[in-house]
C-alpha cells in the first residue's frame, strides 16, 4: 500500500512557501491502519512534525514536484494507492532566486498548475486500486462524484474542512465515502479509528474488485 501524506510546499524565494494546513495526521493515521491490516506499507510524506510510524517505510518531500516523482517510482509496485496529501494545486512559476525585497507596494506571483498526482496514478497502464481524498467547503457529495469521475479513481474519501474539530489538523475526522455504485458515512471520530474503518471498505471494495 502506497500512501500520499502532508502538505506540499512551493518555494516563492529562499525564505518564502507557499503551503496549507495539513499537518498529516489523516494520511499517517491510515498508513498505520494498513500496516496492521497487514500491508507492507510506503508512506510519502510532505513536511509534517510527525513520528515514522512503526514498520512504514517514509520518504520525505517538499514540493508537489517532488512529491510526484516519489509516488509514481513506487505506484507501478503497490496494489493500492491512498492520496490522503494535500498536494499544491500550483506551483511558483519561476522561484525567486534571492529574498524579495518589499520595495514594491503591491506585489504579484504568477503560479502555474500543477501535475494532479492521483490522476497521474489513476492513468498508468496498470493502475493500482486507487483511493482519493476531497477537502470540501460546499456541496460535498456533488464535488466529492465529479472528483471521483474526472480524475478516474476507483474511490473518493470527502471530508469538510471548513467545520471546526474536523478536516485540517484536528484529532478527529468524519468522511463519506464514495465509489461505483455504492457510498458510506464514516461520522467523527479519532483519525485513527476512521483510518482503520477506512482500510477496511477500501479491501473489501479492491477484493470485490479483484
Ligand atoms: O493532514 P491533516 O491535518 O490530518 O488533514 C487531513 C486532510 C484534510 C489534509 C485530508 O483528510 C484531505 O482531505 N486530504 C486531501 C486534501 C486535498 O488536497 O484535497 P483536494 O480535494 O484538493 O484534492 C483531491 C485529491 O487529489 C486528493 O487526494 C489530493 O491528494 C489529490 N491531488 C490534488 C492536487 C494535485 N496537484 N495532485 C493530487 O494528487
Amino acid at each position: 500500500v502506497l500512501v500520499s501524506a502532508g502538505p506540499t510546499r512551493e518555494q516563492v524565494d529562499p525564505v518564502r512557501y507557499l503551503s496549507n494546513r495539513s499537518s498529516g495526521k489523516m494520511g499517517y493515521a491510515i498508513a498505520t491502519a494498513a500496516s496492521e491490516a497487514g500491508a507492507r506499507v510506503t508512506l510519502i510524506s510532505g513536511p509534517t512534525s510527525l513520528p515514522t510510524p512503526d514498520r512504514i517505510e517514509r520518504i520525505d518531500v517538499v514540493s508537489a514536484a517532488e512529491m510526484q516523482q516519489a509516488v509514481l517510482a513506487h505506484a507501478a509496485q503497490c496494489d493500492i494507492f491512498i492520496a490522503a496529501a494535500a498536494v499544491a494545486d500550483y506551483g511558483i512559476k519561476e522561484q525567486a532566486p534571492h529574498k524579495i525585497k518589499k520595495d514594491a507596494k503591491h506585489l504579484t506571483l504568477e503560479l502555474t498548475r500543477n501535475p494532479d498526482i492521483l490522476s497521474s496514478v489513476a492513468a498508468l497502464p496498470c493502475p493500482p486500486f486507487t483511493v482519493g481524498f476531497a477537502a470540501e467547503t460546499e456541496n460535498l457529495p456533488d464535488h466529492a462524484r465529479a472528483k471521483r469521475s474526472s480524475k478516474a479513481v476507483d474511490m473518493i474519501a470527502a471530508n469538510w474542512v471548513n467545520q471546526p474539530g474536523r478536516g485540517f489538523e484536528s484529532d478527529e475526522n468524519a468522511l463519506q465515502v464514495f465509489w461505483e455504485g455504492g457510498e458510506q458515512d464514516l461520522p467523527l471520530a479519532p483519525k485513527q479509528k476512521l483510518a482503520r474503518e477506512l482500510v477496511k471498505i477500501i479491501a473489501q471494495r479492491y477484493h470485490s474488485r479483484a
